[in-house]
């Protein structure tokens, strides 16, 4: 599997589809393999704890020799954040205005995006501090949509940065024509705003770089999990962000018996038809669906056999 060789994974997909689970086998396999791996949840429902019987929370947690896994609490991270940037804002804002302000960053948190903007710096963090700890780095996310806005806010934040970086360079300007001594003024704020646009721009690089960072999206042979894929793939094409490969999972086994199983088969080859032609393009791993839920080790271990060569069949 092509994408297994990448130093960051991204694994997305529909609700429900197996992410977490995919996310796991790749990285059981990867720490298996002798790499040092960190496995990261960026789901706000997470169930990384469950597989490996082991609460793992908002700390890198050793989970197996080179295995260590990290679950993102967004709310957590809001909190950080607001505080990092009240830190940030202390030597620089007028002590009169301080209530004022602080009340308009707690109204900010509980606004829509809040979440979203704290997670991603702290997915930013991870991959500009985190990658030099680790062989493999595997990013298990939260169903399709979000996943999406999540890896094109570097675009869109760089161009939101941009533009208030511009506005305070002219605003600065003026100010230096209007004390007339030539001298530039000195902007705290802009600072602040200059690293964080170097912070996005480094990460922005990493997340763009195809032999760095790999994308996964995982399917089920049915109708729903296809047709948001294709989409998913195409919008994140925008962002040149390139999936190449699909991990279909949940395929009824070969061996399935009886006339209902049988019947389902049958149904099912329409949409692994309609998943060869929608995903021509994509390297796909195909994983049967298994008589029982993924909740161990050693089902762990097993899934991660199918991610060996690229298959045809099953
Ligand atoms: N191939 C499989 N065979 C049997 N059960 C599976 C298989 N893959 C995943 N499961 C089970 O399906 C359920 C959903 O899997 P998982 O939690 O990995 O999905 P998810 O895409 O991460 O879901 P969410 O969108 O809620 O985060 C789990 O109970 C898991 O054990
Ligand atoms: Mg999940």
């Amino acid at each position: 599997m092509q994408v297994l060789e990448k130093k960051i994974i991204f694994v997305g997909g529909k609700g429900g589809v197996g992410k977490s689970t995919s996310a796991a086998a790749i990285a059981w396999k990867s720490a298996n393999e002798g790499n040092r791996t960190l496995l990261i949840s960026t789901d706000p429902a997470h169930n990384l704890g469950d597989i490996f019987d082991r609460s793992i929370g908002g700390s890198i947690t050793n989970v197996s020799e080179k295995l260590f896994a990290l679950e993102i609490d967004p709310e957590k991270e809001t909190d950080d954040y607001i505080k990092g940037v009240k830190d940030s804002i202390k030597n620089v804002v007028h002590s009169s205005m301080m209530e004022e302000v602080h009340r308009q960053l707690d109204t900010a948190k509980s606004s829509p995006g809040a979440d979203e903007a704290a997670l991603f710096d702290k997915l930013i963090s991870i991959i500009l501090e985190e990658s030099d700890n680790y062989d493999k780095l595997i990013f298990d996310t939260a169903p399709t949509g979000h996943t999406i806005r999540l890896l094109s806010l570097p675009e869109l934040m760089g161009v939101w940065i941009e533009g208030m970086l511009k506005k305070r360079q002219k605003t600065n300007d003026n100010y230096t024509q209007l004390l007339n001594d030539g001298e530039p003024v000195e902007d705290p704020i802009y600072d602040v705003l200059k690293v964080r646009q170097e912070r996005f721009s480094r990460a922005r690089e990493i997340l763009l770089d195809g032999n760095m960072t790999g994308f996964v999206f995982v399917i089920n042979p049915e109708r729903l999990p296809i047709t948001e894929t294709e989409k998913a793939i195409k919008l994140l094409d925008q962002y040149h962000l390139h999936v190449k490969t699909l991990i279909v999972n949940k395929i009824l086994p070969k061996n399935a018996d009886g006339d209902f199983l049988l019947q389902r088969k049958g149904h099912e080859q329409q949409y692994m038809d309609m998943i060869e032609e929608t995903f021509a393009k994509q390297e796909k791993i195909y994983v049967p669906l298994f008589p029982h839920d993924i909740i161990n080790r050693e089902h762990l271990e097993t899934f991660s056999h199918y991610y060996g060569e690229a298959q045809t069949e099953l």
